[in-house]
């Protein structure tokens, strides 16, 4: 159950500031050799930003300069885009978080209300630091799909700061390699154009779904570092969470 998979980001969010946004992307250097396409241009603050500093290697709670990001990027792979967020999105992501097999190993979005602040709290995180989960549409037809995405890990913990990556996405497009396709984008930027050294992914142990797309990212198995959600009731299965990591290095010696 990565991301703000288990979260109550929007709550976590309240009277907190814009510390650890990350800063300075770097399109030129492109996509190791995947399927990925950013496709839109930086702003001029990005630019600001970019002549400022270099990007290599930052974590994700660096220190870094008060921006707001006035643009999102837009990815496109072979059959998908991931792109902003938009009110047209609101219905079918509500329709999405009613559907229990969705919603079974993710932290329940009862309401109307509910959805609409977790897209929200997407929206203020891409702001706040560049990224956050992308709206992953059928480019074929246009149809929305679900949600992937890099998100700043919410909580202290001892693996923190960290960036997870995550998805969820309508039951209809399971089973089609959709979220490993849409993922493997978002690692491209996360690694490519941010500069993260790692990104990590946690689920709970009996989402096995979720842990095959980790393992088939090239993700690594760290049970040494599984862990009990802070944000998760101490009675709740979904509390214990298993841990898998990216190094930086490895993805590169992957995407050769
Ligand atoms: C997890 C999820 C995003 C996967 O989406 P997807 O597009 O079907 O994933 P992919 O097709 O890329 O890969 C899934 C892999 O897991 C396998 N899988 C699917 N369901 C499985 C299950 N119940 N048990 C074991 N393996 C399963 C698939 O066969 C596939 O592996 P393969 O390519 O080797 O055959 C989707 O199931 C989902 O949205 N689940 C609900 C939300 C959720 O749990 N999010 C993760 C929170 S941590």
């Amino acid at each position: 159950m990565s991301e703000g998979c288990v979260a109550d980001p929007v709550a976590r969010a309240k009277g907190r500031g814009r510390e650890g946004a990350i800063r300075s992307p770097s399109p030129g250097r492109g996509a190791t050799g995947r399927s990925y396409q950013p496709t839109d241009r930086l702003t001029q603050a990005d630019a600001a930003v970019n002549r400022r500093g270099g990007r290599a290697g930052r974590a994700a709670g660096d220190a870094a300069p008060q921006l707001a990001w006035a643009c999102i990027m837009t990815i496109q792979t072979d059959r998908l885009t991931l792109r902003a967020w938009r009110d047209e999105d609101r219905a079918p992501f509500a329709a999405m978080s009613a559907d229990p097999d969705v919603m079974r190993y993710l932290r329940a979005l009862p309401t109307r209300q509910a959805c609409d602040q977790w897209i929200d709290f997407q929206i203020k995180h891409f702001a706040e630091h560049g990224f956050g989960f992308w709206v992953v549409e059928d480019r074929a037809t246009g149809a929305f799909l679900g949600a992937t995405g890099l998100f700043k890990v919410f909580f202290d913990a001892p693996f923190t700061p960290a960036v997870e990556i995550g998805w969820r996405l309508a039951r209809a497009a399971w089973g089609r390699g959709i979220a490993t396709e849409a993922a493997r984008a978002s690692l491209a930027f996360g690694f490519d154009t941010l500069g993260l050294d790692e990104i990590i992914a946690y689920a709970a142990p009996a989402n096995q779904a979720s842990q095959n797309v980790m393992r088939k990212l090239g993700m690594i198995r760290d049970e040494a570092s599984d862990f009990d959600h802070p944000r998760v009731e101490a009675d709740s299965p979904l509390r214990r969470q298993a841990m898998y990591r990216l190094p930086r290095a490895v993805w590169a010696n992957a995407s050769r």
